[in-house]
């Protein structure tokens, strides 16, 4: 069966990434980062129990992977980005685990038990679409990229300059996949203005990080979250709804309207 047009913009929108990407923003864990210049600790604990719940979070890799290539695998942009992006995530737990070993944060059994803990439950999207699962990854790249951008903040003045640069690579890859996920979204709406808009309020609104069921004491290590501010509701409405809606020009008017239809909708089908 031959491509769909939305398929083949989908595709091209991969390839410039995928230049971009082999051009500008590739990065050796081993080679890369300034290891000897980690500090041992320095870092106070609440910053470390964040950094070990993020490589948690970046654990989910294998069950992200199996649930969006189900979706996404005849249409090959999408399926070559996922193998692409699971290169990239799969760094990122590496870089921050070997943090987490090298300054003396934690032991290897004791990162060996929490990882067995993380991977004790499966990850299991809520979407049913390829649409719907485009629009979500790219509000939860956009909230992952700010989230390690506030904790590259919040350790700066403890001068682990190992710590800063993973961070820094880190969030430029999540920035990335924001981007990707955006330019996707933004096919969708040239396709389906209105259903698209629809489907992203309805995520918006019911978003929630797919951290949240797996990580082990999540409400513990999320009010530790949110008391640095690295994510909460405001830094999520300031940094992340607001971009979006610029970045896609969606009005606040057209948001209002649409979100009163899905409403009525979403009434009408729980009755
Ligand atoms: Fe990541
Ligand atoms: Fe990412």
């Amino acid at each position: 069966m031959p491509n769909t047009p939305l398929q083949d913009k989908v595709y091209l929108t991969y390839l410039d990434w995928f230049q971009e990407a082999e051009k500008d923003r590739r990065w050796k864990v081993h080679s890369d980062i300034p290891w000897e210049k980690t500090t041992k600790g320095n870092v106070p604990e609440e910053l470390v129990s964040i950094v070990e719940t993020f490589t948690g979070i970046e654990l989910i890799l294998p069950d992200y992977i199996s649930e969006l290539l189900h979706f996404y695998r005849k249409c090959r942009g999408s399926s070559w980005f996922i193998a692409n992006w699971g290169y990239e995530e799969s760094k990122h737990s590496l870089a921050l685990d070997k943090w987490l070993i090298d300054s003396g944060s934690r032991t290897d059994d004791q990162l060996a038990a929490y990882q067995d803990q993380v991977f004790h439950k499966q990850y299991q999207t809520h979407c049913k679409s390829p649409r719907q699962a485009v629009v979500y990854t790219m509000v939860q790249e956009l909230a992952t990229c700010i989230s390690y951008v506030k904790l590259e903040k919040q350790v700066k003045e403890y001068e682990d300059a190992a710590l800063s640069k993973l961070l820094y690579f880190i969030f430029r890859d999540e920035m990335a996949h924001y981007k990707f996920n955006l330019e996707v979204v933004k096919i969708h709406l040239e396709e389906d203005r209105e259903g698209t808009i629809k489907q992203l309020i309805y995520e918006v609104q019911n978003f929630k990080m797919p951290s949240t069921d797996i990580i082990p004491e999540w409400k513990k290590r999320d009010q530790i979250i949110q008391s640095h501010d690295v994510m909460n509701q405001e830094v999520f409405v300031e940094s992340i709804f607001l971009p979006i809606l610029k970045a896609l020009d969606i009005s606040k008017k057209e948001w209002k309207r649409f979100s009163r239809e899905l409403k009525a909708a979403l009434e009408i089908t729980s009755v």
